[in-house]
């Protein structure tokens, strides 16, 4: 099989955010995976004019990423209870390009639960998207203590949960990529 292509996508544009610590990780661990190629996609590096998924609404360079990806690793900050707009708005300028292709979600919080309620609110818009979630999520809990001010894990095992949603992620992205290339639709 080609190599796959599965994209980091970070959050947030926040200063000082630490969600960032949590991407570059998953990117890291990402690189290491054989047959995988990756990028960290920062919401910092996009512009979308407006709103909407118009082509007068989309930022060129990300539309090639999501055209090209094979699946995706989603890394979000909890944001009161959910996930931050930047993403969403980010999200939204693509349709067509993420479907049938299967998405990891990892959540960020300062608080205990690691960003699971963003991670269920972010499952409702993946699903519209037309990707499909894996069960492998990740959580990375009290984000000011995770991360020293370099950015560097401070808990060795997780990385051991990223390398496990990593292999559910690729497994299902092989599945997935022979579907779409070997089986027709009737409808
Ligand atoms: C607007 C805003 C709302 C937040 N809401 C929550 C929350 O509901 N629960 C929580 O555990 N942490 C919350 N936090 C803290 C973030 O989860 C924390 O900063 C974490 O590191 C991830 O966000 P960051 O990448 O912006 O740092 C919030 C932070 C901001 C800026």
């Amino acid at each position: 099989m080609d190599e796959l292509f599965i994209p980091v996508i970070a959050g947030t544009t926040r200063e000082r955010r630490r969600s960032i610590y949590a991407a570059k990780l998953v990117e890291q661990i990402g690189n290491n995976q054989p047959g995988i190629r990756t990028q960290l996609v920062d919401p910092k590096d996009f512009t979308f004019p407006g709103e909407g998924d118009g082509k007068e609404a989309k930022d060129p360079s990300y539309t090639e990423i999501t055209k090209n990806a094979d699946g995706f690793f989603i890394v979000t900050p909890e944001y009161n209870h959910s996930f931050p707009g930047t993403l969403k708005r980010m999200l939204d300028s693509e349709l067509e390009n993420y479907k049938h292709k299967p998405v990891a979600l990892a959540g960020v919080s300062s608080g205990d639960w690691g960003g699971v309620r963003a991670i269920q609110s972010l499952a409702l818009v993946t699903r519209r998207l037309g990707m499909v979630d894996t069960f492998a999520d990740m959580q990375f809990p009290r984000s000011k203590e995770l991360f020293n001010e370099n950015g560097k894990i401070q808990d060795s095992a997780i990385n051991d949960r990223v390398q496990k949603a990593w292999d559910e992620l690729i497994w299902m992205t092989k599945v997935m990529k022979w579907g779409r290339e070997n089986l027709t639709r009737t409808s």
